[in-house]
């Protein structure tokens, strides 16, 4: 391979040329050439620079493969501040997206020019970290210290064309970068035009009180985040110093950064997400099938938000219902969803009524025949699910991928209800299906190599995030959580109130306390499997009396504006009340338990550990390809916070002798029956080995 940046000198200007795909990653072969092109470029005759990148992006940020390693020379603030100090004119032309180091490698640059179609952004928070390049002293220089905090605690990258209002890109174009890049630096060339520096600009002034209440609220929206707090001290630190001092207060936060757990666990989120995509053994040149024309059936919670998303992604879709009455419930629910998305900015109306204007309901299957994807969202019913792929076989065009949203049924089942299993696979979405970003797909024994291969593309064509699973009751996620939410209900009958465990799950970081999530996916749900089943199968009483006492009362949860709490109809603030304890107190003496006080850290280890326990076996029975599509899906399923890299990697920050160890305490206090250690975790805990060094050689 060829050295990634090159430097030529075109029409008298000094051209530095980044070709390091996929996104031209600032590794330090990288960081190297770049400071090489700035030397040459300082004792040649080219009378300014342009730096710009091949491929699909301008740099898009340091190389994450290289955080953790030792550091090697150059350091990428050193690249930028050589950048800034050349005495020519340097011009960053920018496409794709110039993201955390890339764009400071922009900042240092003394002009940039844009495509209208580039993002630019500050991304670090996203990986615990914050920019360590100058990004925190140059950004509110440049751009005030508002938008420089909102830039850098949020990480969402913002369009050329915001950029350039904020005075963070100077010129954007349509086309011809690279042309109007020249044009822009001959330009300033015969201007005269200064090597601009931002860091000569004097410190960007602000009232010193907007930092602590911009804390505050941090507080509340990243809760427990190192991270954001530190960019509010780097940016005030750049409001009052000038800019070498600012660049002692960002490089000691970087570096803390960098150390930190949660770093840790949001970098090994980042390649985590991107792993779940890939699928073992499946050859990568399997051919996909095309799916244009989609059919979804039942047009309720889940039927209604999945339309959406095919849609959304330019799809024709047709929505199948029993009746007009219910077909009409569901294109209403689609169309106030797109009126609240309009109304949010998220499209314009004409967008909306476009998008909206490619579903059609009906109730007639022969508008599935030449449909390329089915998805089945019918009730939780397996005989039901059953008579529908059989329809659909008779009906469906050869080589119709035929798909489930079950939460539960097993999709062999199902797919043994046609004569083409090949063609079956269950698409697990999330509630709401148009905002949730997980998808489970779950594999068939006979679910053909190129059906799976299609749909974790076509997940990413709707914006998903796929990981893969294999066939058992809840698949990975809500097979696990019927652990977590059974050690809560337990929690509760033995001495927690809904408010001591959801304070103790979300101070910890949950992005909600399963009480209410219960109250918020209805009572209901689970009563109503429950009493599908005859009373010995029903599992352990003490987990369900307590739901299933406030349902018979009509508390079903947020929908009946109480449950395990009460609701204000307007605002939906919840508050534990009076008769809700009754109910809680009187079931626990009904099963003769005498309720005691539980600590925060006991509630959250039973329920984390009784998930880790479980995804221990999904992963040693191979449900699970790897321990972090665990991760994935419930960082991206259940609120699982992202900082603590999912519940896998979790397991192996504690370490898995201590897991075990808390385990076989559980067990020995609460029985073998709910806490019998998982035969992987025991074993890995006896031979002090990590869950990460395991996965790396599974056969061991
Ligand atoms: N370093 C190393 N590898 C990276 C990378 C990076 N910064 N960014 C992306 N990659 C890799 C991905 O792991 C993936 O590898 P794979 O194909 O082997 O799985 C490949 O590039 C393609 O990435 P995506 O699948 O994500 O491609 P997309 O086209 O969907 O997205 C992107 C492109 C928007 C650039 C997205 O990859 C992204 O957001 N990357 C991270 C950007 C970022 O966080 N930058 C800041 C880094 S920290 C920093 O710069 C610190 C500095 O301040 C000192
Ligand atoms: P729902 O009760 O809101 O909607 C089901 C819809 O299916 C109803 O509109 C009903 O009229 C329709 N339907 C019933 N029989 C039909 C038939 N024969 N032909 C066409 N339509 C028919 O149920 P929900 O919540 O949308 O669940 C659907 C499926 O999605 C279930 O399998 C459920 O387990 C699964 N699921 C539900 C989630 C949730 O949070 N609600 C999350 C993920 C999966």
């Amino acid at each position: 391979m060829g050295a990634p940046v090159s430097y030529d000198v075109v029409d008298g200007i000094g051209v530095i040329s980044i070709d390091n795909p996929p996104v031209n990653a600032l590794s330090h072969a990288v960081r190297s050439g770049i400071l090489d092109g700035i030397r040459t470029a300082a004792d040649d005759a080219s009378a300014a620079v342009v730096i710009r990148c091949e491929g699909r992006t301008f740099i898009a940020g340091a190389d994450i493969t290289e955080f953790g390693k030792p550091p090697k020379d150059p350091w990428l603030p050193e690249v930028v501040d050589a950048i800034e100090a050349l005495d020519k004119p340097v011009v960053a032309a920018i496409h794709g997206t110039a993201l955390g180091g890339g764009f400071e490698v922009a900042l240092g640059s003394h002009y940039r020019i844009a495509l209208k179609s580039a993002k630019v952004g500050l991304p670090e928070v996203k990986l615990g970290l914050l920019p360590g390049a100058g990004g925190t002293q140059r950004t509110p220089r440049l751009a005030g210290v508002q938008a420089a905090l909102d830039l850098m605690t949020s990480g969402a990258p913002i369009p050329a064309s915001s950029a350039e209002a904020a005075g963070l890109v100077d010129r954007v174009v349509d086309d011809g970068l690279d042309a109007a890049a020249l044009a822009y630096a001959r330009e300033l060339v015969d201007e005269g035009a200064a090597c601009r520096r931002t860091s000569e600009l004097p410190p960007s002034s602000a009232d010193p009180s907007i930092f602590a209440e911009y804390k505050r609220q941090l507080e509340r929206r990243a809760h427990g985040q190192l991270a954001p707090q530190k960019i509010v001290d780097c940016v005030e630190a750049a409001s009052r110093l000038p800019f070498p001092e600012g660049s002692i207060v960002e490089r000691e936060a970087f570096m803390a950064c960098m150390a930190s757990p949660q770093s840790a666990g949001l970098r090994h989120m980042f390649f985590a997400e991107r792993e779940a995509a890939k699928i073992n053994g499946l050859d990568k040149s399997t051919p996909l099938r095309e799916v244009a024309k989609v059919g979804v059936i039942g047009a309720g919670t889940m039927g209604s938000g999945i339309a959406m998303n095919f849609a959304n992604a330019g799809m024709q879709v047709y929505l199948l219902e029993v009746n007009d009455d219910a077909l009409g419930r569901g294109l209403e629910t689609i169309a106030k969803n797109y009126a609240g998305g309009v109304k949010r900015g998220k499209m314009s109306e004409e967008q909306a009524l476009a998008t909206r204007e490619r579903i059609t309901g009906t109730t007639d299957y022969a508008d599935l025949a030449d449909a390329d994807l089915v998805v089945e969202a019918v009730f939780e019913d397996l005989g039901l699910k059953q008579d529908i792929f059989e329809r659909l076989d008779e009906v469906c065009k050869p080589g119709a991928i035929l798909a489930t949203n079950t939460s539960y049924q097993d999709v062999n089942k199902i797919a043994a209800a046609t004569s083409r299993p090949a063609d079956v696979i269950g698409l697990h979405f999330f509630s709401p299906a148009h905002i949730m970003k997980l998808l489970e797909v779950v594999r068939g024994d006979a679910t053909a190599d190129d059906v799976l291969a299609t749909c974790m593309k076509l997940a990413k064509a709707i914006r998903k995030i796929p990981v893969v699973s294999g066939v058992c009751y809840g698949f990975i996620g809500n097979r696990m959580l019927q652990h977590y939410g059974r050690e809560a209900n337990l929690c509760l009958i033995e001495g927690a109130t809904p408010e001591t465990i959801d304070t103790a799950m979300q101070q910890w970081g949950m992005a909600m306390g399963p009480m209410r999530v219960f109250d918020l996916a209805g009572l209901d749900v689970g009563y109503k499997a429950r009493q599908g089943l005859p009373p010995e199968e029903r599992g352990d009483p003490r987990a369900f009396v307590i739901p299933d006492a406030l349902v018979e009362m009509g508390r079903l949860g947020q929908k009946t504006g109480a449950g395990l709490y009460t609701y204000d109809p307007d605002t939906r603030d919840y508050r534990f009340d009076a008769e809700s304890l009754e109910v809680i107190e009187t079931q626990a003496k009904e099963l003769g338990i005498e309720r005691r006080e539980i600590d925060a850290s006991e509630i959250v280890d039973r329920l984390i550990f009784s998930l880790i326990n479980e995804g221990m076996r999904i992963v040693e029975e191979g449900i699970a390809q790897r321990p972090s599509d665990i991760d994935v899906v419930y960082v991206y399923g259940y609120g699982f916070p992202a900082w603590r890299g999912g519940p896998m990697f979790y397991a192996d920050t504690v370490g898995l002798d201590e897991v075990y160890k808390r385990v076989c305490e559980f067990r020995d206090r609460f029985g073998e029956e709910n806490w019998a250690p998982a035969p992987l975790l025991e074993r890995l805990a006896g031979e002090g080995r990590s869950l990460a060094e395991w996965a790396s050689d599974p056969s061991s």
